[in-house]
């Protein structure tokens, strides 16, 4: 068994008693007789001092050998100290070392290109902007468990290897033993479809795959979306869910993580506008404002990035469009009853450019329909018949959508890329580290 230790978070309880710490250096320095080491250990971070007559000479020498990074346990005494960051600080009496950090540890505190820090993940993940945007998307994380336990869904783990696709993006494709290809799914959604009718309301939640030659500041190869799917929810419900569900995430970073917030200097009178009803734009009148803004968008075209930019300025809050014609879409929507070159469905685009964060639909459950959209795509029915069976055996009015962590956390964060946003991004050119 290891000696008992604290964590720098734990230590205000402390004030007055001897602990002990463990952690990484992150500063030191010294006047000769006095010396000051700022430590970290992930729960927060710990000015630590040193009287050079008051520890043993081993601890001193010890503290000559520190450099950034090196892992250490420090002993002492818990004081206050309103100048120490945090309130407090440690009186030293012993600094041992666990592992040296050579001088040449890579990150150091000036400015780096952003391929050198990404080449370097596995240690920029240690910086404080890096690790305020973890916990943002933590708490992000744990919210959507919780929006969703509390409300009554149930998780369902869909699974990633797939013979059925989802989306028109593009597929990773790896042999399947005598099965033919396997896709890496691109969404839950099908089966999710398939467990709401035997749970009612459902949720999936996790990695989603695509091949997407895009090079942009909001697409990765590999990115974590959540999924929920309710039986008899028709697509006014699904929006009325997903800007509930929004505004509850946003809420809850915005009461449990001000401290990561401040560190992002992230201006959260920008987050604190995020509240239910957000403006519902149908596509056909979208396409006229863009076009009255000088967008050479016409009726048919799917949105493009700056497009969405257009369309939320002057809104505080994220804005619906809904209702797309049938070609921009996916296959499963259905149609509009009252337009049928439409389909039922909405993207939400969020506030200050930061684009879709979630796409939504009522899904087809006439049997005949969605079949023939299979076939106009020209997807492989085989792979559908399962799906298309649960038009056949008792089918139902359902909707669902994706919403997209890493967008919705880059967004929150107010980051330029959602590369950012996890811990080790996949992109077009970077699969290491
Ligand atoms: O609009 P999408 O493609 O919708 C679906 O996948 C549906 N099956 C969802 C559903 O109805 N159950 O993707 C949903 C969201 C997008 O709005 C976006 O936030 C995110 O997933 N997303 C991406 N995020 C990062 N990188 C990419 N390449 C992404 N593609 C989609
Ligand atoms: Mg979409």
């Amino acid at each position: 068994m290891t000696a008992p230790y604290s964590r720098i978070s734990e230590l205000p309880r402390h004030t007055g008693e001897n602990v002990r710490v463990r952690g990484w250096t992150s500063h030191v320095r010294s006047s000769g007789k006095v010396a000051f080491i700022v430590m970290r250990d992930g729960t927060g971070i710990l000015q630590t001092v040193l009287v050079k007559n008051a520890v043993s000479p081993e601890a001193w020498t010890n503290f000559g050998r520190l450099t950034q990074e090196t892992s250490i346990e420090v002993e002492g005494e818990v004081r206050a100290d309103a100048r120490a960051p945090g309130g407090f600080e440690l009186a030293v009496k012993e600094l041992s070392i666990y592992g040296e950090s050579p001088i040449d540890y890579p990150i150091q505190p000036k400015e780096h290109g952003i391929d050198f820090l990404l080449d370097n993940r596995h240690f920029w993940l240690r910086t404080p902007r890096q690790r305020a945007i973890a916990r943002i998307r933590h708490e992000t994380e744990q919210a959507i468990r919780d929006f969703f336990y509390d409300r009554d869904f149930t998780l369902v783990d869909t699974p990633i290897l797939t013979a059925a696709i989802g989306e028109r993006s593009g597929l990773f494709a790896t042999e399947y033993f005598d099965e033919g290809t396997a896709y890496l799914a691109q969404t839950g959604q099908l089966y999710g479809e398939a467990a709401a009718a035997a749970l009612g309301k459902i949720y999936c939640f996790g990695p989603t795959f695509r091949a997407e030659k895009s090079k942009t500041r909001r697409h990765l190869t590999e990115f974590w979306m959540v999924e929920p799917e309710v039986a008899f929810n028709d697509s006014d419900d699904n929006m009325r869910l997903q800007e509930e569900f929004v505004s509850y995430i946003v809420g809850r970073v915005l009461e449990r993580r001000q401290a990561e917030l401040k560190e992002l200097e992230r201006d959260v009178s920008k987050l604190e506008s995020i509240k239910p009803p957000f403006p519902r734009i149908n596509y056909s009148d979208a396409v006229r404002i863009l076009q009255s803004k000088g967008s050479a968008v016409t009726w048919g075209d799917d949105l493009g990035a700056e497009d969405e930019a257009l369309l939320v300025e002057g809104h505080d809050r994220p804005v619906f469009i809904y209702n797309y014609p049938k070609e921009a879409k996916a296959f499963y929507m259905k149609e509009n009853p009252e337009d049928p070159r439409t389909v039922l469905c909405d993207d939400l685009l969020a506030p200050e450019g930061y684009g879709e964060i979630i796409g939504g639909s009522q899904r087809e459950d006439n049997h005949d329909k969605l079949l023939a959209r299979i076939k106009e795509e020209n997807l492989p029915v085989e792979a559908y018949n399962w799906y298309l069976d649960l038009r056949k055996y008792g089918t139902f009015v359902h909707s669902g959508f994706g919403l997209g962590l890493e967008r919705t956390v880059g967004w929150i964060c107010g980051i330029h890329h959602i590369r950012e946003a996890i811990a080790f991004p996949r992109t077009m050119n970077r699969l290491r580290p």
